[in-house]
């Protein structure tokens, strides 16, 4: 079976957030991370069904959709869960704010590895816990972006009550190893911290030689204080479904989580239950092939920066996700973003996952090549005379 990853159709004077933040402009936008790509036709089809049924009332999910959950995680990645761990959520982002909620009190702090994606600092802040962020370190001999695991050490207090993990992480794009992760793992359970993993990408991984280890598979104990977030939006393309799902294995903390939901967390969409199960139940061709050209589209941007964009830098292979992150300090621009959308793309503000001003740009490689292509070409011509 083929799909059509080369076009789509007009998202220009859509709903699109993506393409409204540059309407009426010559602007491609590379920024949020959706993706350019109609969704897989089973779960436009099952959507079709769902709609022609007509009535649309409260929903509570179906045993097979939380079978399609189960089987996923158990086929795909090697981990088997309980279904009672299932809470299902509006949003992934949801679930980041909830977690900060329910694994701390105010004041408290919550740790995360930056640059990350900037609710991961924005939900502490929002239930008035501190973000502590601990910096990554490149490698540049290994070319790999490095936990710095004496930072880490040094930044617990008795405060700490909560690690926010992103893996795969957005936006150094790394699929952390078995070993990384049990380490976090035992230095989570040597501080009791609540673990809360975000695995929204962990189907995108992009280097066939990587897998991707659900936190929760590493074993029981730390199981009991591990909050894994997932969702099929990134992967197919339907964050505007509004599905995530958080598994919380420890019924305490799974009762904690919930009651901090209570009265400010919205009911799941019914189409968000429909898409969630037909992506997980019959979205693995499609898929297989989008990873094809996400690689493709990867390899085309790795090599064009590296021979037609002197002063900008990816400096670590990109393991997942439709995401790179690009070093362009070199290019001494007071406003990298502003100076890229003077010429014609729009990227995502470093600054926002946490690095200086004028050193990062995160870019949206999840489109045609056409338009990645075009992209670049533009940003070429955006080079500071060097
Ligand atoms: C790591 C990560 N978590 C969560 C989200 C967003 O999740 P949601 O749209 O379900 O709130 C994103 C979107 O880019 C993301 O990269």
């Amino acid at each position: 079976m083929t799909f059509d990853f080369e076009t789509h159709p007009e998202r220009r004077r859509t709903d699109s957030q993506k393409w409204q933040k540059y309407a009426g402009k010559d602007i491609l936008p590379l920024w949020v991370a959706d993706m350019d790509f109609v969704s897989p036709p089973a779960v436009i089809e099952a959507l079709h069904r769902r709609i022609d049924h007509g009535i649309f009332g409260y929903a509570r999910p179906v045993a097979s959709q939380i079978e399609a959950v189960v089987e996923m995680l158990a086929t795909r990645h090697g981990w088997v869960i309980d279904p009672s761990w299932l809470v299902w959520l509006p949003g992934l982002v949801v679930g980041l704010n909830v977690t900060a909620l329910a694994c701390s009190g105010p004041g408290d702090e919550i740790l995360c590895l930056t640059p990350v994606y900037p609710p991961f600092m924005t939900a502490p802040r929002n239930a008035g816990r501190v973000p502590v962020p601990v910096p990554l370190v490149l490698d540049r001999a290994g070319r790999r972006w490095e936990i710095d695991w004496d930072a880490l050490e040094k930044a617990v207090t008795p405060r700490t009550k909560a690690f926010f993990l992103c893996n795969p992480h957005n936006p150094v794009s790394r699929v952390f190893t078995r070993q990384e992760l049990e380490r976090i793992a035992e230095f989570c359970l040597r501080h009791r911290l609540a673990l809360c993993s975000d695995e929204i990408h962990c189907d995108l991984i992009l280097d066939p030689a990587l897998r991707h280890i659900p936190t929760g598979s590493l074993g029981k104990e730390i199981l009991e204080q591990t909050l894994t977030l997932i969702a099929p939006s990134k992967t197919y393309n339907v964050p505007g479904l509004g599905c995530a799902l958080a598994v919380i294995p420890n019924p305490a903390l799974r009762a904690r989580f919930v009651q901090a939901t209570a009265g400010i967390v919205a009911e799941v969409n019914i189409l968000g239950y429909v898409a969630c199960e037909a992506a997980f139940r019959h979205g693995e061709p499609w898929r297989q092939a989008l990873l094809a050209r996400l690689r493709a589209n990867r390899d085309h941007l790795l090599a064009y920066v590296s021979q037609e964009l002197p002063g900008v830098e990816i400096e670590a292979p990109i393991e997942a996700t439709y995401l790179a992150w690009m070093n362009v300090k070199a290019l001494g621009l007071p406003d990298p973003i502003g100076h890229f959308e003077a010429h014609g793309v729009g990227l995502s503000e470093g600054r926002f996952f946490g690095a200086r001003a004028g050193e990062y740009v995160r870019l949206n490689f999840g489109c045609p090549l056409s338009t990645l292509d075009e992209a670049l070409r533009r940003m070429k011509h955006a080079l500071p005379p060097g």
